[in-house]
């Protein structure tokens, strides 16, 4: 992590000699012929969005050149500000972050690139992109010219955009446009002086000759564009495409054509479905598009994953988190395959523009390991002082994760009773105020879990004194929808009886600092429990025979939890619900040749008799087996019956 600050004349100088000839190069709007031209010759972009955020950084440039030998001739991506920006006024681009080495991949393999830096993205990221601290201002009223928001935008923007200037195609880079904002035609605020200052913003960093441009569905034109900024749409297979791009035509009554997001398949939701889309009506749509002379980009071409905690989510009557695989049922699985619709799809391209000649790379090798039986390292409760070796903040009622400065993860609030309970007797949070579930331990023994959007209650017992934890897990804040403004943490005291609790000790958990930290082998030998439930740490470690392959982690009948590979964050398993069975494990993460790797479980709830897992050579991403999500609210007496 560097201090911010803009190339100098000597670096931009380097650039220019290393990359063509600037002056000949343009791309601009042709409204007399209602298309693109790059050098003054009449183009068309046939794009493929894959984020770089969601794929190991020495995978990318294999994730590009097959995307170059689909027959694409440009890249759509994100740039999520919260990746990049994790503390106000701290920067990081390094490894992962690295997004000019993104670009310099992409020129390497002769793709264009249609920017989106947002600074709201949607993605089904964490937040949309934006980052949380700006929540520590639990006033601000994101994307909209609240001043306290365009403040932080503003110097955002100005680090961002002056590192991606000399990348802009007149200037001899890659980026033939640059997207404002992204579908603010579906946010509430519909506030235009938002929109014309991020305009504006993007005018004064990036200059007049960039192609901005806005992206929005059918439902959003009337409050997402912008005069001076080109107006494109989005809409899948399924939608009518002749009928949408004559309301476009309303909107932007000359140009090219432009579908921003041609969806090739959909996202998916824990306890939901898996979502597909058919082949035909995939390649139909785009062949229907390309007839009529449109750029389109397909979205995604290349999911990838949502490692870590970097999962969006949304509302739709209840609290819906992403899963970790993004694989989307894309045309480059998530794995980075081939798969039959990526043929499909280069068949169609190759009707209308030339194909890169030779084969698209085979299939990674896949390795298949275990099972392993994993051992049990402690309960999360053992562990709080290295967990939190600062200790906890203590406060009459509960904070926020935002309040005390924590992004992600999960948070241990901890009280002690006043009174005594011998008749179970209901603890819950009121108002739809536990963001987003939490397991709680009464005395170090688990209770049960409570969850956001669920209105039922846990039953327990106690007498004054005995010690009521209550672990918070942030499952990921809402990346679309009206409210962006998603808190995480106990947000109203919780109620056990009648009797609001208060005097909370919080301790906010560093849990993949401790993960790295800590390694199986000084593990103490712990007093084997004789059930272990409630959130407990698994781990083994385990030598790879020869090179390591990509592989799936499966964790049959575990329950739900977060996964670590040699301290590398995986994501959130949760076997229990689905669809998503088995995480992606790329082969960077893996030592090969004998060394010794370490798996790392924080199983939140309950561990198998058998606490085994395995590595497959397929993942699994669509199981309907396991169904114990309540999917309706239980009314009262319900609650008070379950609970016995
Ligand atoms: C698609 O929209 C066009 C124009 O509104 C309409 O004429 C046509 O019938 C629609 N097609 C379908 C299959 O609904
Ligand atoms: C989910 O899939 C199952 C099994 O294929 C099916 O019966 C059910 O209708 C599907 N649910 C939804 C909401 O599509
Ligand atoms: C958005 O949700 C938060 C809780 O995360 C709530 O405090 C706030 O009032 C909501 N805002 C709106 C406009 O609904
Ligand atoms: C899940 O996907 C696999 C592989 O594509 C397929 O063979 C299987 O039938 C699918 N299962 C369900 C329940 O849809």
């Amino acid at each position: 992590m560097a201090p911010a600050r803009p190339p100098s004349l000597l670096a931009l100088l380097l650039l220019s000699l290393l990359l063509p000839q600037a002056d000949t190069r343009s791309f601009v709007v042709d409204r007399d012929h209602d298309q693109f031209l790059l050098n003054g010759v009449p183009f068309r972009y046939v794009s493929g969005s894959l984020h770089y955020f969601r794929i190991p950084r020495v995978l990318w440039a294999d994730r590009l050149l097959k995307m170059r030998m689909s027959g694409l001739n440009a890249i759509q991506f994100y740039v999520p500000w919260n990746y990049h920006e994790p503390e106000p006024g701290v920067y990081n681009f390094e490894g992962s972050r690295d997004l000019i080495a993104f670009l310099n991949e992409a020129y390497q393999a002769d793709l264009l690139v249609i920017l989106r830096p947002g600074p709201y993205i949607c993605a089904e990221w964490e937040m949309g992109g934006l980052p949380s601290w700006l929540l520590r201002n639990p006033k601000i009223h994101l994307r909209t010219s609240d001043p306290d928001f365009l403040a932080a935008v503003d110097s955002w923007f100005k680090v961002l955009l002056p590192k991606i200037y000399p990348w802009l195609y007149h200037n001899g880079g890659n980026i033939i446009s640059v997207q404002v904002e992204n579908e603010y035609g579906s946010f509430k605020a519909c506030d235009f002086s938002y929109l014309r200052h991020l305009a504006g913003l993007f005018r004064a960093l990036l200059g007049d000759k960039i192609l901005l441009f806005t992206t929005d569905g059918p439902e959003g034109l009337k409050c997402g564009t912008l005069k001076g900024v080109y107006t494109t749409i989005d809409f899948g297979p399924a939608d009518n495409m002749t009928k949408i791009f004559n309301l476009l035509r309303k909107y932007e009554p000359h140009g090219p054509l432009v579908n921003s997001e041609y969806y090739t398949g959909w996202l998916d939701y824990w306890g939901q479905n898996h979502s597909t889309r058919s082949i035909p009506s995939v390649t139909r749509g785009l062949e229907n598009m390309l007839h009529l002379g449109a750029s389109v980009n397909m979205y995604m071409f290349h999911g990838g994953t949502n490692f870590g905690y970097w999962n969006g989510a949304d509302e739709k009557g209840r609290f819906l988190p992403i899963t970790t695989s993004y694989d989307y049922d894309a045309p480059l699985s998530e794995a980075g395959d081939p798969t039959p619709k990526l043929f499909a799809l280069r068949n169609v391209i190759s009707k209308f523009q030339e194909i890169p000649l030779g084969p698209l790379p085979p299939p990674s090798g896949k390795m298949i390991l275990g099972p392993l039986t994993l051992r049990l390292d402690g309960s999360l409760l053992a562990f709080l002082d290295f967990l939190c070796p600062e200790g906890p903040i203590h406060s009459v009622l509960p904070l926020s994760f935002e309040a005390v400065k924590q992004d992600h993860g999960f948070m241990l609030y901890r009280t002690y009773l006043v009174n005594t309970y011998t008749e179970l007797t209901s603890f819950w949070v009121p108002n739809n105020g536990l963001h987003d579930r939490a397991y709680v331990m009464m005395n170090g023994v688990f209770q049960g879990i409570l969850e956001r959007s669920m209105q039922y209650r846990l039953l327990l017992i106690g007498k004054m004194g005995d010690q009521l934890d209550v672990l918070v897990e942030n499952m990921g804040r809402l990346s679309f929808g009206s409210n962006s403004s998603d808190f995480k943490g106990l947000l109203e005291p919780p109620l056990l009886g009648h009797q609001v609790l208060t005097q909370w000790s919080i301790f906010p958990l560093k849990i993949d600092k401790f993960v790295k930290w800590w390694l199986p082998a000084q593990s103490p030998k712990m007093p084997h429990l004789p059930t272990p439930s409630g959130p407990v740490f698994y781990s083994t470690t385990f030598p790879i025979v020869g090179t390591a392959g990509d592989t799936f982690l499966y964790l049959p009948k575990w329950s739900k939890g977060q996964v670590w590979i040699n301290g590398f964050n995986l994501g959130r398993y949760w076997t229990k619900q689905g669809p998503q069975q088995t995480l992606y494990v790329p082969r960077p993460l893996l030592f090969p040749h004998g060394n010794l790797n370490i798996i790392t479980v924080l199983e939140l709830e309950n561990v198998p008799l058998n606490p085994q897992i395995q590595f497959l050579d397929r993942p699994i991403l669509n199981s309907t087996l396991h169904r114990t999500y309540l999917n309706e609210p239980l009314t009262h007496e319900q609650m008070e019956l379950s609970g016995h």
